[in-house]
This record gives structure tokens, sequence and C-alpha cells, in this order.
């Protein structure tokens, strides 16, 4: 592949939705084009229409304007190439660790075979679970339940990751331990991310760009570049031009909802 290749756009895209109260325009005009292996973060003031996005991209809904193309295709289904994460792990409570990663081969495939069982210990070693393939979710900490639902989304190999505020729900400590994680996850196997988020330094730290969004009906106005060196560390968020970076968006996002 190409190595400018697009690997998300979206065209014009505009979302409304049928409300009992009328319609309600999430999304209008919104243009956005991802490249292959970029880390894009997304930033925006809640009810901003940006679970609306990451859904659009993943084939779970159709836009009702405008165009969205994963890999210069239009989005009519969901791909197995695109793996999600979401705040909340949504594991099955009664499966195990391991049982709940191979899911994605027993939905598609309707059985689990040896390979499948491998790759599912491997991806479980690699989010650093190992010797935890048999326990049950109701017996893993938030954060170690969220490595789950990322092997989970890494276990098709996925070209594309969405992540909805996927570290929100963790404490602060285990949050940044995720991100660093995340990135470690990334540079060693590359990916296109697309990763919304409510924080300010969590975007500036793992991003490419941060992509920020305006109150609904939600659309790009800001579209920042991050070219800060990896591997990133506790440090980076230190560094002046972090700094700059991190005021800057915080200018943009007034609203001290964003914090
Ligand atoms: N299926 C739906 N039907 C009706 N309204 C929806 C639906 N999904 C989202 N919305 C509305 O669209 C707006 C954007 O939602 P969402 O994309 O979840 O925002 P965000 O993730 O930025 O908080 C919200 O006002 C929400 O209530
Ligand atoms: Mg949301």
């Amino acid at each position: 592949m190409a190595l400018a290749e697009h690997a998300i756009t979206f065209t014009g895209v505009g979302q409304t939705f049928l409300t009992d109260s009328g319609p309600l325009t999430a999304l209008r005009g919104v243009d956005l084009d991802i490249a292959q292996h970029e880390f894009v973060a997304v930033l925006g003031p809640s009810g901003c229409g940006k679970s609306t996005l990451l859904r659009l991209t993943s084939g779970l809904m159709r836009p009702t304007e405008g165009q969205v193309e994963v890999f210069s295709t239009p989005v009519t289904q969901p791909r197995d190439d695109i793996g999600i994460v979401f705040q909340q792990a949504t594991l099955l409570p009664w499966a195990s660790v391991e049982d709940n990663v191979v899911f994605p081969a027993r939905h598609m495939r309707g059985r689990v075979d040896a390979k499948d069982r491998a790759r599912a210990r491997e991806i479980i070693a690699t989010v650093g679970l190992e010797g935890f393939e048999k326990r049950l979710p109701g017996e893993l900490s938030g954060g170690m339940q969220q490595r789950v639902g990322i092997a989970r989304a890494l276990f098709l190999n996925p070209d594309i990751l969405l992540m909805d505020e996927p570290f929100s729900a963790l404490d602060a400590l285990t949050r940044d331990a995720m991100g660093f994680e995340l990135l470690r996850l990334w540079q060693a196997s590359p990916k296109t991310v697309l990763f919304i988020t409510h924080s300010i330094p969590e975007a500036v730290l793992l991003a490419d760009r941060v992509v920020v969004m305006s109150e609904r009906p939600g659309r790009v106005i800001a579209d920042m570049p991050v070219p800060l060196g990896r591997p990133r560390g506790e440090d980076s968020l230190r560094s002046p031009e972090m700094q700059d970076y991190m005021a800057h968006l915080r200018g943009l996002l007034i609203k001290k909802e964003v914090a």
C-alpha cells in the first residue's frame, strides 16, 4: 500500500436524527481525511457528535448527507478490518477473558479453533494480561477490563482502531499508563487510530493530529498537527512545545466542559 493512502475520509458529512421532538442535526459539513497509520485524536464538547462520527466510520450507521469512505471505498456495513473500543469494555460477564477476546471469531465464523485460541493468548499477553486468560471480567479491575476490550478489538488485527473515550472511566494513573501502553502497541503494529477523548493532555500526548469539533451540530473547527518526536513519555507533557499545544487547544475549547 502507498504510504499516504487515505484510511478514513469524510466528505461533507451530515447526520440528522429524527427524534420525538423533531429533527436533530448532530453533524453538519464534516470534512476529514485520515491517512493510513495516522493517530488522530478528536476533541469536542459533549453531544457534538463525536460518537456519531465513530459510528459512521464503523459502518454501524449511514450518514444522512455526504460520504464516508474507508480505504477509498464507501462504508456500507461493518468491516472486519476495523476494531472498536468503547468507554465501557462491554465484556460478556459470564465468559472468560480468553472467550471474550475470541468473540469476534465466534461472531464471524460461528466457531473458534485452536489457532484462534493461540492468537487470543498472544494478544492477551500483548496487552499485559498473561495469566488472566481464564478469569471472569468481574474478577478484574476497570483498567484490566479495558485491556480485554482492547485485546478483543485487536484480535482480528484490524488496520483501523476506533476508540471512543476508551480511558475516561479509569482513574488518572491507570489512564496515563493505558495511554502509554496504547502508544507501545501502535508503534509495534502500526494502525490507523481515531481516538475520541475529553482530555487535552491525552489528545496531544497520543496523537499525530488533534481535530477539534464545534458544539452541535458538530463540524471540524481546528485541525492541529502535533509534530513532536516519539516515543513520548511523561516528560513529553512537560516540554514547552507540548504546553503551547495544550494552551492553544484550551483556547479553542473555551467552554470549560472539556478539561
Ligand atoms: N440514535 C440517535 N437518535 C437520536 N439522537 C441521537 C442518536 N445518537 C445520537 N443522538 C444525538 O446526537 C447528538 C450527538 O451525539 P453523540 O455523537 O453521542 O455526541 P458525543 O459523543 O460528542 O457526546 C446528541 O445530541 C445525541 O443526543
Ligand atoms: Mg460520545
